[in-house]
C-alpha cells in the first residue's frame, strides 16, 4: 500500500534521510523510530505530499506522490489522516468545530457532519467536551481531538506523529489503545515516535529510519 524506495531527503544540501526503504501493507500497524532530528516527521510529511523526496520514490496505492498534480493532493489527504506533532488545533474553534473542519473542506455539511463528528468524539471519549475550546483541555484531551480530526473522514491510513509527546504513561496507553482500536477495524497506522516504552506497549513492526 505504501512504499519508500531509495528515498533521500535534504534540506539546504544537508541530508536528513539517505536511502530509506520500506513498505507498509494494508491494515498494518507500524512504528517509525529514530532519535530526535532523524527525519521521522519528514518521512510522514512525504506521505501527504507536504515534502517531496530529493531522490527516490514514495508510492501510495501504486502512485508516485511526487507525480501528483496540485489538484490531486486534496484527494490524497482525504485518504490519509495526519495527527501533527504539535496538534495544530485552532484555538478559536470548539472541539466539535475543529473536528468538523476536515469534513467541511471536503464539501460535507449539515446532518452528516453532526453524525460523523459526534460518533468520532464518542469513540475518543470527548463528546462531553465538544463545546469547549482546545486551550481549556488537558494535553491528552487535545491529542484525542487531533486524532478525532484525522479520523473523522474515515481515512485508509492514519499517520500519527509522536502522538503521546509529553503525556504520562497511563494517558499514553489510552491514546495507543484508541489508535489500535481503529487499526483493528482496518485503518493502516504509521506511528512515529522515539519513545521506547510506547514501542514496547504497541507490540508492532518497528522501522528504524537510521538503519533501513
Ligand atoms: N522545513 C525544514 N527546513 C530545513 N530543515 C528542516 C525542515 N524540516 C526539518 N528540517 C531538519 O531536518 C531534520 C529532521 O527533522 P524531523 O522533524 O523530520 O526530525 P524528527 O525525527 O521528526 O525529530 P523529532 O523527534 O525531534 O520530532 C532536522 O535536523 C530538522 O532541523
Ligand atoms: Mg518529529
Amino acid at each position: 500500500m505504501i512504499e519508500f524506495s531509495h528515498v533521500f531527503k535534504s534540506y539546504d544540501k544537508n541530508y536528513v534521510l539517505r536511502d530509506l526503504n520500506f513498505t507498509v501493507n494494508k491494515g498494518e500497524f507500524i512504528f517509525i523510530t529514530g532519535p530526535s532530528g532523524a527525519g521521522k516527521t519528514t518521512t510522514l510529511k512525504m506521505l501527504i505530499a507536504l515534502e517531496n523526496p530529493t531522490h527516490g520514490a514514495v508510492k501510495f496505492l501504486g502512485t508516485e506522490l511526487q507525480d501528483l498534480k496540485p489538484r490531486d493532493i486534496p484527494f490524497l489527504r482525504r485518504k490519509i489522516g495526519f495527527v501533527f506533532q504539535d496538534f495544530k488545533l485552532l484555538p478559536n474553534r470548539t472541539v466539535f468545530q475543529n473536528v468538523a473542519l476536515g469534513l467541511e473542506v471536503s464539501g460535507i455539511f449539515g446532518n452528516i457532519i453532526i453524525k460523523n463528528v459526534s460518533e468520532i468524539l464518542k469513540a475518543v471519549e470527548l463528546y462531553k467536551k465538544k463545546d469547549e475550546f482546545p486551550l481549556s483541555l488537558s494535553g491528552g484531551e487535545q491529542q484525542r481531538v487531533a486524532i478525532a480530526r484525522a479520523l473523522v473522514q474515515n481515512p485508509q491510513v492514519l499517520l500519527a506523529d509522536e502522538p503521546t509527546g509529553n503525556l504520562d504513561e497511563e494517558t499514553s496507553k489510552i491514546i495507543i489503545d484508541i489508535i489500535k482500536s481503529f487499526n483493528n477495524k482496518g485503518t493502516t497506522v504509521i506511528l512515529a515516535t522515539h519513545n521506547k516504552n510506547l514501542i514496547n506497549m504497541g507490540r508492532a513492526r518497528v522501522i528504524d529510519i537510521t538503519k533501513s
